[in-house]
C-alpha cells in the first residue's frame, strides 16, 4: 500500500489518488448498483472513464480528490472536493465507501471531518457544500454528524428506477467549521 502520510483522522487516512492503487477497486465499485444507486452517476463506468477521471482531476486545481483507506490500510472508498470556485472560496463534496461490510462503521463521517479540515485550514475555503438523494439517510447522517448543516430541498431533481426524487442539499461554512474547533 502507500508510503504517502496523507490526511490523518480518526478511523481514516485520505491519500491522493493513484491510478495503480487505486482504479481496480473503482471500477468494482462504481459498477456496483448497491453502491451508486443514490448517485447522480449511476449507469456505470469503464477502465477508460475511469482512468481518463484520476487523469484529469490530479491535473485541475480547483480538484481535490483522496482514496480513504481504513485503519489496516484498506482502500475503502474515495472522497472529495470538487469544482473549487476561488474567488466564492465554494467547494463540493462527495463521498463514496464501496466497500459494503465498511458501511456504518464511522468512516465516511470521519473522511468528511478530515477533508472539511483541509477545506477550511489548508485551502481557507469558505462553504463546502454537498446534495444528497432524500431517502440517502445514510450519506445525510454521516454529514451531519460531520457538521454540515441542512439547508433545504430540492424538488424532483434526480431521475431513478422510473421517478422523481428529491434531493437535500447541506453545507458547511468556515465559521461552522471554526465554532466546533474552538
Ligand atoms: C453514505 C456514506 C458515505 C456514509 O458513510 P458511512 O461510513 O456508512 O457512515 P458513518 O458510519 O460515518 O455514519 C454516520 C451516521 O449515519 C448513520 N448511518 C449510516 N448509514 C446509514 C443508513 N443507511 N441508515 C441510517 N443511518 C445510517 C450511522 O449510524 C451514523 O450515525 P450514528 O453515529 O448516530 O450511529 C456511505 O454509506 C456510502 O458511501 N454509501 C454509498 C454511496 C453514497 O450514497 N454516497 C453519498 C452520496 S451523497
Amino acid at each position: 500500500m502507500s508510503d504517502i502520510v496523507g490526511l490523518q483522522g480518526e478511523k481514516v487516512r485520505l491519500v491522493p489518488v493513484d491510478k495503480r492503487l487505486h482504479l481496480e477497486n473503482a471500477l468494482r465499485w462504481m459498477n456496483d448498483p448497491e453502491v451508486t444507486q443514490h448517485l447522480v452517476t449511476t449507469t456505470g463506468v469503464t477502465p477508460g472513464m475511469e482512468e481518463e477521471w484520476m487523469d484529469r482531476v490530479q491535473k485541475r486545481d480547483s480538484e481535490f480528490v483522496w482514496a480513504i483507506l481504513d485503519e489496516t490500510n484498506r482502500h475503502i472508498g474515495f472522497t472529495g472536493i470538487h469544482g473549487v470556485h476561488w474567488r466564492l472560496r465554494l467547494g463540493t463534496t462527495g463521498t463514496v465507501i464501496g466497500e459494503k461490510p465498511a458501511w456504518r462503521k464511522g468512516y465516511g463521517s470521519d473522511a468528511m471531518r478530515v477533508r472539511a479540515k483541509f477545506a477550511f485550514e489548508t485551502l481557507n475555503l469558505h462553504r463546502l457544500q454537498s446534495e444528497s438523494r432524500i431517502d440517502n439517510i445514510g450519506s445525510q447522517r454521516a454529514l451531519e454528524k460531520a457538521g454540515y448543516k441542512r439547508e433545504g430541498i430540492a424538488r424532483k431533481k434526480l431521475f431513478w428506477g422510473g421517478r422523481w426524487y428529491d434531493t437535500v442539499l447541506y453545507a458547511m461554512l468556515d465559521e461552522d467549521y471554526f465554532a466546533r474547533t474552538r
